[in-house]
């Protein structure tokens, strides 16, 4: 398997690159907009077809390389049921398969850090969005993020995964490359707390400023990354 995981140092974004072979078909995931000619350089140096585009969620910190990757590939652009972006070819629900030759991600619904966040497993490995991040969750401040559905999320569909399952998500700020279940149950301060309404308090309490992108990251990704606010 081709599995590359991506920075974009700007926004602190992974973004993953994965085939089953070289010459094969490939997906992406997170792809970041300034980034998009760096993805489609590797794409070519490594002989692959770009066939998927997946956003985990409408991002707010930086914009997405979804349309533009559309556009230069033609590859389908994937996104959760719930997100208000009009212009994915391809919307998916709790339970579907997203494939390509070799490869198959399942989507599960991860509502809370934003009301349209899914992960997507991949055999060994879980793509986490920004639900889970390595010994943090993501902010469910803005975007109808629910700490509480957040929490739902993280303790029924992320966390009951097998403890092995690697742990790859849409950010890191501390130089983190990737965990796994087990690790964070141990390790992520997060969720010391097992107590729903806790949960929710611990939330609740951050104060946390505005993404400096989130004006413009925000309408820009529902439409793809396409159009820019004025
Ligand atoms: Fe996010």
């Amino acid at each position: 398997m081709i599995f590359r995981q991506l920075f974009d140092s700007v926004s602190s974004t992974y973004t993953y690159l994965i085939a089953s072979r070289r010459g094969g078909e490939a997906l992406i995931i997170d792809p970041v907009l300034d980034k998009v000619e760096r993805y489609l350089q590797l794409i070519e140096e490594l002989d692959l077809k770009l066939i998927k585009a997946i956003d985990t969620h409408v991002h707010a910190d930086h914009i997405t390389g979804l349309g533009t990757l559309r556009d230069r590939t033609r590859c389908i652009t994937v996104m959760g049921r719930e997100s208000g972006v009009d212009v994915v070819s391809m919307r998916v629900a709790e339970g579907d398969r997203v494939e390509i030759e070799g490869l198959a991600l399942e989507a599960l619904y991860t509502p809370g850090h934003t009301d349209d966040s899914y992960s997507f497993v991949m055999g060994d490995r879980v793509f986490t969005g920004d639900t889970l991040l390595i010994r943090g969750t993501g902010r469910t401040d803005f975007q109808n993020g629910d700490p509480a559905a957040q929490y739902d999320s993280l303790f029924q569909k992320l966390l009951v995964l097998p403890e092995p399952t690697l742990v790859y998500p849409a950010h890191d700020y501390n130089g983190m490359t990737v965990s796994t279940i087990g690790e964070e149950l141990l390790h992520n301060p997060r969720l010391r707390i097992r107590n729903r309404q806790a949960y929710i308090d611990q939330m609740n309490a951050l104060k946390l400023d505005d993404p400096m992108l989130m004006d413009i990251a925000v309408p820009a990704n529902r439409a793809c990354g396409l159009v820019t606010a004025a």
